[in-house]
């Protein structure tokens, strides 16, 4: 057999996120014009199919584009911007001051950094059993690998004895656990905990870390997307930083509707001062060994956009138009996901909410029949909100409940 020059644990791999590739299929088949509903992309869309962005973003990003932003930004990113993050997500209370921060390209440069830093090559990533695709794709190339716990329990509540059992697993094995919850809006379930359920999983986690360190975190992706729960996690941040370091995954993609600027930071709080040089120092090691350093016009252009009152006034007056639009989709599904009995996590933000079916595969096949397309995820498909219009969710309910019927016939 000949040889290959790529080796062979990069062979076969396939290029392009299953996701991007149904979407693909989906435009496609409208360009030749059929009636498609395209409940696959995780970005948010106008009802016309057109990205939704924020006028005031755009013209941040125009004004900041010259020689400076031409030039390399600090490798661990600019220190203004990484200042605003944690201003962004704490303002300058006690939390701020637990905080280091450096820049990555979005979320998900954070959790590869994540990963690269807090657990050795082989360990375990622990996810709940509904994860983000990409936690696995980048656990795999970093070297490590993902485990996962149950994510509901019998009430359709978030499992939190199943959680306290994979950190007590990982400790026992791999003397570490890191531990990534996507909340609020969680990808792809649209599951966001309350306060109750952060309070109580801090408990959990502070009765695993006695045997071990652990690290929880937060994959804050959707945060300003989380209707009442956007940032009612934080109030459980110095609970857990009592046992635990916490590390928090901000992204502008979502908050400012700016996907291809890839303006992220990861944040890493912890009690002890030493530690947190420690983690500064390694993320930054993490910057200048994969992406040197990331985008310069993007980090000037956020900065602004948290820090300047007038600005930040116009991007969250600009942002609740386009939270009340998800809303308007949000509650339009619930009603009639409702009546119709689809069954769903509790959902009441967020851009996705997956609907259980016993046969994913054959109900999203199903639902392709009929023009609609989600994405198919072990015990569910996940429909995106985000780009479904509420003058559609009657077809699209309608297409889920012909595809978990089929799903559910043998
Ligand atoms: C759960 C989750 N985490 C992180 C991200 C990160 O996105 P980005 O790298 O664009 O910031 C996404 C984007 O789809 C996501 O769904």
């Amino acid at each position: 057999m000949k040889s290959s020059s790529v080796i062979p644990a990069a062979r076969d791999r396939s290029g392009n996120d299953p996701i991007f590739a149904l979407n693909a299929d989906a435009r496609r088949r409208a360009q030749a014009g059929e009636s498609i509903l395209n409940a696959t992309l995780g970005a948010l869309m106008n009802d016309d199919g057109s990205l939704c962005t924020m006028p005031t973003v755009v013209e941040t990003f125009r004004r900041f584009a010259d020689e400076r932003s031409a030039g390399y930004a600090p490798i661990s990113g600019l220190p203004a911007f990484r200042e605003a993050v944690v201003l962004d997500l704490f303002a300058d209370g006690p939390l701020a001051r637990q905080a280091v921060a450096v820049a990555t390209p979005g979320g998900t440069g954070a959790v590869f950094a994540a990963v690269m830093n807090f657990l050795e090559p082989g360990q375990k990533l622990l996810v709940p059993g509904y994860y983000w695709g990409p936690y696995r794709v980048i656990c795999d190339h970093a070297g490590r690998e993902i485990d996962t716990f149950p994510m509901f329990g019998r009430d359709g509540a978030f499992d939190l004895d199943a959680l306290a059992e994979g950190l007590d697993r990982h400790l026992a094995i791999q003397g570490r656990a890191l531990v990534v919850l996507n909340f609020p809006c969680h990808n792809p379930t649209g599951y966001s905990l309350d306060q109750h359920e952060w309070r109580r999983l801090s408990q959990t986690v502070a009765r695993a870390a006695e045997k071990g360190p652990v690290t929880v975190l937060v994959d804050a992706a959707y945060m300003e997307f989380g209707g009442r729960a956007a940032r009612s996690w934080i109030n459980a941040l110095p609970g857990l930083l009592g046992s635990a370091t916490v590390l928090v995954a901000w992204t502008g993609s979502k908050s400012f509707a700016e996907y291809g600027a890839r303006v992220g930071a990861l944040v890493g709080l912890h009690r002890d001062e030493g530690e947190r040089i420690q983690i500064e120092n390694a993320l930054g090691y993490t910057c200048r060994s994969t992406w040197s350093n990331c985008n310069h016009l993007g980090q000037l252009a956020a900065t602004a956009l948290l820090t300047d009152p007038e600005l930040a006034e116009r991007v969250t007056r600009e942002r609740s138009g386009l939270v009340e639009l998800l809303r308007e989709r949000i509650d339009a599904f619930n009603e009639h996901a409702g009546a119709a009995g689809l069954p769903t996590p509790r959902y009441d933000a967020g851009f996705f909410v997956a609907v259980f079916t016993p046969d994913e595969e054959r109900t999203a096949a199903r639902m392709r029949e009929l023009g609609v397309y989600t994405v198919p995820i072990p015990g569910a498909v996940r429909v995106a909100l985000c780009s479904t219009p509420a003058s559609a969710i009657p077809r699209l309910v309608e297409a889920l409940e012909a595809g978990i019927a089929t799903g559910a016939r043998r």
